[in-house]
């Protein structure tokens, strides 16, 4: 059996000829991060509480750890924001038009699938534009979407939100979306939350697009089963930040001696997650020569998850000239997509 290389070699050049990827990480000004990489983790872990920073989740293990977590009965954010897409997607393409859509961390692309399937459909010319700070997931998951739309071009960014909301080009078609959907927005605290949206309008022209996926406020009992699946897949990529932090920085966390913990501030509307210490310890990571502490029941926040009252959410939006043009929900108002126009 042989394949020919001729049709192979054409295929990747056109889909080479449609992708363009661009580092935003200056050289000349690195960030903080560059210049001490690990300084957040001496940070947090030096601090009363303790914290660590949420995007330790994610090395290769915990990305994939986060894919099962999408799937999990218990955990419905992923099946209930993609069913509100599926729904609504034709809708939005149809009020943007013809659009450069930007994606703030794009991860894995289902869902933005359902968005690129609707733009095709509608027969509206779209650039699709994902950012991420790996430039390994942009590159691969680019050259997947490549081969299965052949009319796509693909201009990826590979850098911070920051970074991209800053530098970012002018528009080469008519109109531009920024998306930003998973609810990740809920893990900003509220001062945070202020500036990443603050960003988002100094980024947008009068009558650009913001669309944003957010996770409601809901019951106690549901949001801590989200967050303590049954299987265990979430206590894993809790503790998984653990071990990526030994294999980065040299360390000696035991993960046997640390237990996943995830209550429902309910007077903060925010999912807590924590790592806490099964008995006094002492930690060392060697390679930001850091000697760390514990007592028996001591805890590392890992991450916020904030659940937000949707008309909160209208007001603070329209507070910024982000003006919510459609507001969907799914029947059990779980979760909403808001579609936002700078004023
Ligand atoms: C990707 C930030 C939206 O907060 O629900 C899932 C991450 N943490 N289970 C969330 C997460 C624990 C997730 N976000």
């Amino acid at each position: 059996m042989s394949t020919s290389p001729s049709i192979d070699q054409s295929k990747l050049r056109s889909v080479e000829h449609r992708l363009r990827l661009e580092h935003l990480v200056s050289p000349t000004e690195p960030s903080d991060d560059e210049l001490h990489p690990g300084s957040d983790v001496v940070r947090g872990l030096t601090q009363t509480p303790k914290t660590l920073p949420a995007r330790y989740f994610y090395d290769d293990r915990g990305s994939e750890l986060f894919e099962l977590i999408c799937e999990l009965p218990e955990y419905y954010l992923t099946r209930t924001e993609t069913e509100i897409l599926q729904q609504y997607a034709g809708a939005i393409a149809e009020i943007t038009g013809a659009c450069e859509l930007i994606e703030l961390g794009s991860g894995s692309s289902t869902k933005t699938r359902i968005l690129l399937d609707a733009y095709q459909d509608s027969g509206q010319e779209l650039i699709y534009c994902p950012i991420d700070i790996s430039a390994g997931i942009l590159e691969s998951s680019a050259e997947r979407l490549l081969l299965d739309y052949p009319d796509l071009h693909i201009h990826g960014f590979i850098g911070t939100y920051e970074l991209a909301l800053q530098k970012l080009p002018d528009s080469e078609l008519p109109t531009r979306v920024i998306g930003f959907i998973g609810s990740t927005l809920g893990n900003l605290n509220p001062q945070a939350c202020d500036l990443f949206l603050q960003q988002i309008t100094d980024a947008l022209k009068p009558g650009e697009y913001f669309l944003l996926g957010i996770d409601l406020h809901k019951a106690k009992a549901q949001l801590e089963a989200a967050y303590n699946d049954s299987q265990g897949i979430t206590a894993e990529f809790n503790l998984n930040m653990l071990r990526h932090l030994n294999r980065r920085f040299d360390g000696d966390f035991d993960l046997t001696q640390f237990e996943h913990v995830a209550v429902y501030n309910e007077a903060q509307r925010q999912v807590e997650m924590h790592l806490k210490s099964l008995r006094s310890q002492t930690i060392h990571l060697k390679a930001l020569d850091l000697t760390v502490e514990f007592e028996a029941g001591e805890t590392i926040l890992s991450e916020i998850s904030r659940k937000f009252d949707l008309d909160k959410m209208q007001h603070l939006l329209e507070s910024k000239g982000l003006m919510p043009i459609r507001v969907w929900t799914d029947q059990n108002q779980w979760f909403s997509v808001l579609l936002c126009q700078l004023k």
